[in-house]
């Protein structure tokens, strides 16, 4: 367990019921089908960041558990169609759904996910709610279609990379603050989207540099993906950009599609210097994050909120 998140384990166990409920089904066979893949969970980060925030503006209720719980069951559809996307075969240390149980099966889950989600926060009956999930979810698949059509083009610029991992993660994680924030003030509101909106920008970034220099074992999801699937990452693009001949670089980024040649790219962007620069960046945006709390009260909510920035740049997993 994360420090951060240690005093959190009753309201993580009180969202991991609302999903349960949420998944919930009549029918035996898809009950049980959904009881094997709901076994398994992962960092629930989104629900943590959005109970921190709560829990530092001085009350957690049961609205907060639900909407947790609606932000996790979007973000665990998210990867099993991810996972399927990007041919991922491990995920929570177990083989991922696609794999398990077929692809077809592995869309219709993600589908039924999403609409559980929308489901658990529709029935908390505030349009502002609503509205703000389906908003979010349209932009996490707008920033997947956006990233697909990027693949392989090595023109991209850092700033398209930041809409992209704005959209299909910073996005959530800023709603997850905002949602913990509904009782704040308006200041503390903004601050709260914003600590989101930055943690998300740093979680992504480290995440594109574990994919390079992560142990997979630890991490528990197939790593180097992204340079199979031609994943223009901000390690990848800062490679390019710093070196001597970029046109033979880029060539041979486009060349590598054997184990081997992956392999032998992913040793030269970590050998010469790129991955440590981009988790540089990520590591100012989570320092970002933690300077834009100030507008919370001080104490023990706001400092765990601080130790869960650092945590997503400084994590193995
Ligand atoms: C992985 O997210 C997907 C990304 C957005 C990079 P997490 O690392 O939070 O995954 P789990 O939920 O802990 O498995
Ligand atoms: C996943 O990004 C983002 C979403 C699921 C929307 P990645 O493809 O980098 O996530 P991992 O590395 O497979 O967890
Ligand atoms: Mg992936
Ligand atoms: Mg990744």
């Amino acid at each position: 367990m994360i420090a951060a998140l240690a005093g959190l384990a009753p309201h993580l166990a009180a969202v991991e019921r609302e999903m349960a409920a949420a998944l919930a089904d009549p029918e035996p066979r898809v009950a049980a089908l959904i009881a094997d893949l709901g076994r398994f969970h992962g960092k629930m980060l989104r629900p943590a960041l959005l109970l921190l925030v709560a829990e530092s503006l001085g009350r957690v209720g049961p609205e907060h558990h639900r909407l947790g719980a609606a932000l996790e069951l979007i973000h665990t559809a998210t990867l099993i169609h991810d996972d399927l996307i990007d041919d991922g075969t491990v995920r929570r240390g177990v083989p991922t759904a696609h794999v398990r149980l077929g692809n077809t099966t592995a869309v219709l889950l993600g589908d039924y996910f999403y609409t559980r989600a929308f489901a658990l926060v529709a029935g908390l009956g505030d349009i502002g709610r609503i509205k703000r999930i389906t908003e979010v979810t349209g932009v996490i698949c707008r920033g997947e279609l956006h990233q697909q059509v990027v693949a392989r083009d090595t023109s991209l610029s850092e700033a398209e990379y930041e809409r992209i991992i704005y959209a299909k993660t910073a996005c959530l994680t800023e709603l997850a603050a905002e949602y913990g924030a509904l009782d704040g003030d308006a200041g503390q509101r903004a601050a709260a989207a914003e600590f989101g909106r930055l943690c998300g920008m740093a979680f992504q970034i480290a995440d594109d540099c574990l994919d390079l220099g992560g142990d997979a074992l630890k991490v528990g999801k197939t790593l180097a993906t992204d340079l199979e699937r031609g994943r223009m990452t901000l390690p990848i693009l800062r490679h390019l950009a710093a070196a001597p001949d970029r046109a033979a670089a880029e060539r041979r980024l486009l060349g590598a599609v054997s184990a081997e040649a992956v392999e032998s790219m992913r040793a030269e962007v970590v050998a010469g210097g790129a991955l440590a620069s981009a988790l540089a960046s990520a590591q100012r945006l989570a320092a970002q994050a933690r300077a834009v709390l100030a507008p919370l009260p001080p104490g023990p909510g706001r400092e765990r909120l601080a130790e869960l920035a650092e945590f997503l740049v400084a994590r193995d997993h």
